[in-house]
């Protein structure tokens, strides 16, 4: 049955939530599930923006068919070809023969690589600017490369002043009757998670949108998970700005650490302890074995200061640090301040490695050499450990 919401007149979101997923993208865990968002204008013209995921294609049509009553699909405006909105497009197509499909021509290629029939006698082109009116409503197309794919773009509708913005302003978790992030239990953790992980990489792009958007008068932010944005739309904004920057948010600690026996865990524990003492604000203490490193990857961006602690493994890195550290790295984090500890028990080497995985990183300041550790920490890298943290807690009052 049908369970559509009107979030403005004669606006609906018609999306659905999936919350057997256990893994988005098949690599980020979502514990609470994730919607996807599709919305429809009923004007002079009908107009579907972006479709759903396979997964919740039945609702998506049971929606989709209860609110046109019988009227064609006119329109289909296609802001991102990822198969999470772009999937069911192939059955709006079948069941709405005559529907004009919307879109730039990166998105025309990427229809052909995914799809086998042929559209082109049913594309409008749109590019930078572009207007398509709907009756009452006219939409305005917003190019957004990168933010997330490279045919992403993003729809302005100037009547209602309402921007459909793709991926971007996305959130996992299901949602639960509410659409509207001001009636749900909005989790900023999670929009970080969301917007670190899979746009992340792509600061400069997201710059480039946000500056076209401060020419827009907002009054609504549709993206296509999670909910709707119709209040205290600045505190979003100025977080993407922030996150697109790579300027961190608190003045905070991230110590992950890795692991086999203990001992590293040890060393970390010790700092935890000694940076407590000297009266760092806030210290965030994670074994990169047991937490996700989609929630390393956020707590980085949002941390000030990020201190990384390896045991040596089979003369590298031990493999979960390894893999967080090439993460962030992909993900272009930069400007921040860092320490490394290493551990082994006959050639230690972690240290140098995880330094060079982070070099390639812009703008990161290395608080000295790594502290080395010899199997299991003794008097003098005890010592070492509170210089360390006398260290970080000058940097983190300094900033
Ligand atoms: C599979 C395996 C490979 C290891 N390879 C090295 C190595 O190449 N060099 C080294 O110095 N120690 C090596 N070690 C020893 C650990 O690095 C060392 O005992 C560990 O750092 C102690 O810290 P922990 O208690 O936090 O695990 C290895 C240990 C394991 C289990
Ligand atoms: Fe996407
Ligand atoms: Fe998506």
């Amino acid at each position: 049955m049908y369970c559509y919401r009107e979030i403005a007149e004669n606006l609906y979101w018609i999306g659905g939530n999936d919350r057997r997923i256990a893994l988005f993208e098949n690599v980020y865990p979502v514990p609470e599930g994730v919607s996807y968002n599709s919305y429809l204008l009923l004007d002079e013209k009908t107009v579907l923006l972006d479709t759903v995921d396979r997964a919740v294609s039945e609702v998506f049509f049971e929606n989709l068919t209860a609110l046109l009553q019988g009227r064609a699909l006119d329109y289909l405006i296609v802001n991102h070809m990822e198969p999470d909105h772009a999937a069911t497009m192939a059955e709006v197509v079948l069941r709405w023969p005559g529907v004009k499909i919307v879109c730039n021509t990166k998105i025309q290629g990427m229809i052909g690589q995914f799809f086998d029939f042929d559209l082109t006698e049913r594309f409008i082109t749109v590019g930078e600017g572009d207007t398509l009116p709907a009756g009452r409503h006219t939409f305005r197309f917003l190019m957004a490369p990168m933010v997330h794919w490279p045919e992403v773009m993003m729809t302005y509708e100037e009547t209602m002043q309402i921007l459909f913005s793709a991926d971007a302003f996305g959130t996992f978790g299901a949602l639960s009757g509410h659409i509207f992030a001001d009636q749900t239990a909005f989790r900023m953790d999670e929009a970080r998670r969301y917007y670190t992980n899979i746009v992340g990489k792509y600061g400069a792009q997201v710059q480039a949108v946000l500056k076209k958007a401060a020419g827009l008068r907002i009054t609504m932010i549709c993206p296509l998970h999670g909910p709707v944005f119709r209040r205290d739309l600045e505190v979003l904004l100025e977080k993407y700005d922030r996150w697109s920057r790579y300027q961190p948010e608190d003045q905070a600690v991230l110590i992950a650490y890795a692991s086999v026996y203990g001992n590293t865990q040890n060393a970390a524990e010790l700092l935890a302890a000694r940076l407590a003492e000297q009266g760092a604000p806030e210290i965030r203490l994670y074994d990169v074995s047991v937490t996700h490193p989609s929630y390393l990857i956020a707590e980085a961006f949002r941390c000030s200061h990020l201190v990384f602690a390896s045991t040596t493994y089979n003369a590298g890195v031990f493999v979960p640090m390894e893999n967080l550290l090439r993460d962030l790295a992909a993900h272009n984090i930069q400007n921040r301040t860092v320490a490394l500890l290493e551990n082994g028990s006959w050639a230690p080497t972690a240290g140098s490695l995880m330094k060079g995985l982070l070099e390639k990183c812009k703008n990161m300041t290395f608080l000295g050499d790594p502290v080395s550790i010899r199997s299991a920490v003794k008097a003098e890298q005890a010592a070492a450990i509170e210089a360390l943290a006398g260290q970080l807690v000058q940097s983190l009052r300094a900033d």
